[in-house]
């Protein structure tokens, strides 16, 4: 396993290797692996000749600093797991190699990154989208592999790809559920205990709001979705949303859109968790 960590290193393996003809498949990551990472590896080794996973924590996408700086970095073990999972080439620039200078781009995503997410966390996807265009430029992959769980990044990676005109496939993948149901995120390892049990009330609830989806009306639902939640003590619901697919708006009758998708954001003490779920079958 080859690890780079400047982009003139990288163009030189990658031209070699596309030379040759083999396809790459391309897992960007901010690093702290779990299993729902492995699984976005495993996706692209059944697909692709050579994997590359970058690991980068991306400061222009954090809205708060000392968010930034906690973020959970274990390099070492990562590079390990990425080894034992067959991937042929990691790159881990510094922030001067993807930021040689301030990036002060700005990008237009219409309504995709104004509700949910983007709402609550102003910016967030700008800094996203800056990082993701500079990590597609550096690799210009065959295909990109990202997780189902961020569903709204998913949506506006896939509309960035569209505006750059980038010859670039753009795959989800299914969220990766701990065996209590709580979607796998670097995230989870803040939990307590208790919390933990907690949190996975979102995945159950979200779950058994799209069985109840045809007795109640949207609205309703919503309420008691949020209502279920909020009776673990230590949750506070921030959002919890169904919308259209493609478009994120908001659906206010089942019949608006058939590929619905719900959202929830949810505090755990001092957590934030998201999870999502697909409204059809
Ligand atoms: O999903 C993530 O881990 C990050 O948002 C990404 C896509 C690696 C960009 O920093």
């Amino acid at each position: 396993m080859d690890v780079l960590q400047t982009k003139e290193s990288l163009a030189k393996e990658l031209t070699q290797l596309k030379g040759q003809g083999r396809t790459i498949g391309f897992v960007p990551t901010m690093g702290a692996l779990h299993r729902g990472h492995l699984s976005l590896v495993d996706c692209s080794r059944r697909q692709d000749d050579v994997t590359v996973v970058s690991i980068f924590v991306n400061p222009t996408q954090f809205n708060r600093r000392d968010d930034f700086e906690q973020y959970p970095r274990n390099l070492t073990s990562d590079l390990k797991d990425l080894e034992e999972a067959g991937v042929q080439v990691v790159f881990i620039p510094g922030e001067a190699e993807m930021y040689p200078e301030p990036d002060h781009r700005t990008f237009d995503f219409g309504q995709l990154d104004k509700v949910m997410e983007g709402h609550y966390r102003p910016g967030h996807f700008d800094g996203v989208a800056k990082i993701v265009s500079k990590l597609f430029d550096a690799v210009q992959p065959h295909r990109a592999y990202f997780g189902e769980k961020d569903f709204q990044q998913l949506v506006i990676i896939r509309d960035l790809t569209r505006q750059m005109d980038y010859d670039i496939e753009i795959i989800g993948c299914p969220i990766v559920r701990e065996p209590n149901g709580l979607a796998i995120s670097s995230r989870n390892k803040r939990l307590s205990a208790e919390q933990r049990k907690q949190a996975a009330q979102l995945s159950r609830v979200i779950f058994q709001a799209r069985q109840y989806a045809d007795r109640y009306a949207i609205d309703q639902l919503k309420a008691w979705v949020v209502a279920e939640l909020n009776k673990n003590s230590e949750m506070d619901v921030e959002y919890f949303e169904v919308v259209d697919e493609a478009t994120l708006t908001s659906v206010n009758a089942w019949s608006d859109a058939y590929y619905k998708r719900a959202c929830v954001a949810a505090w755990v003490g001092q957590v934030r968790l998201i999870d999502n779920v697909k409204f059809y079958f």
